[in-house]
């Protein structure tokens, strides 16, 4: 399997970068130009609040990928995913508590505890911040065994986030389903690989008692 090196993986990290950049370059155009709509703010919300989603789908497609096709470099690009999935994050937050409530904490207060999608959307990004917060390669060091378990609350974070959209929309789930489905399939794949190690895991103790 071609393997990226030096020069190559770095065009195509900057490539990734650029790429994950487009949404957000998009919005400003949008806000520049004065080209989002009739509700501005709306659309940001919502921009945010997909690119969110599906970048939080794409950090957790990377390990099945990279198994399916044994391209273990896929690995160095899930760091940038899942920053990006925090960077639209907080500007999804950051519009919702700007320019949706200007900065009204009891209002907001109030959205968290009274409106479910909002509960759990809200707890999605609390629970980010320590994943982008331990990203580095200095604390995946110094975290040693936890740093893992930390970063398994991306499986969390993601239930959450297609949760959050379900709730929210008022007619037509399609959307919000086909994420669902692809999360499922996401989180199905690893329940499959952790029962196989699991049996194999039994089938050598029972083989090492009966020996
Ligand atoms: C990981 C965290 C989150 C994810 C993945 C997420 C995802 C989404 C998605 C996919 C949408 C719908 C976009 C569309 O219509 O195309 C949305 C809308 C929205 N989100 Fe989030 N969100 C998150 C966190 C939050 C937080 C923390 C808040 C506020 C506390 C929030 C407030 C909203 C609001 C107000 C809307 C628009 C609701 C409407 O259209 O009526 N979200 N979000």
């Amino acid at each position: 399997m071609w393997q990226p090196r030096g020069r190559e993986l770095g065009a195509i990290k900057s490539a990734l970068f650029a790429l994950c950049l487009v949404p957000f370059a998009h919005l400003v155009w949008g806000v520049a130009y004065d080209a989002l709509g009739a509700n501005p703010v709306e659309a940001v919300t919502h921009s945010t609040g997909w690119w969110t989603l599906f970048l939080l789908c794409a950090t957790l497609g990377v390990t099945p990928l990279r198994r399916a096709t044994g391209a273990n470099w896929l690995l160095k690009l899930r760091r940038m995913l899942g920053l990006y999935a925090f960077f639209y994050a907080a500007l999804h937050f950051l519009t919702y508590i700007w320019l949706d409530q200007w900065f009204d904490l009891a209002a907001i207060a109030a959205d968290v505890l009274k409106r479910p999608y909002i509960t759990v959307g809200f707890t999605a990004f609390l629970l980010l911040i320590p994943l982008a917060a331990t990203s580095t390669d200095a604390m995946q060091r110094r975290l040693g065994r936890s740093w893992q378990r930390v970063h398994r609350f991306i499986y969390l974070i993601a239930v959450f986030g297609v949760l959050h959209f379900w709730w929210l929309v008022k007619r037509d789930v399609t959307e919000p389903a086909l994420f669902a489905l692809v999360l499922a399939g996401l989180l199905g794949a690893r329940l499959y690989w952790l029962l196989r190690r699991l049996a194999r895991v039994t089938r050598a103790a029972v083989a090492t008692s009966s020996g």
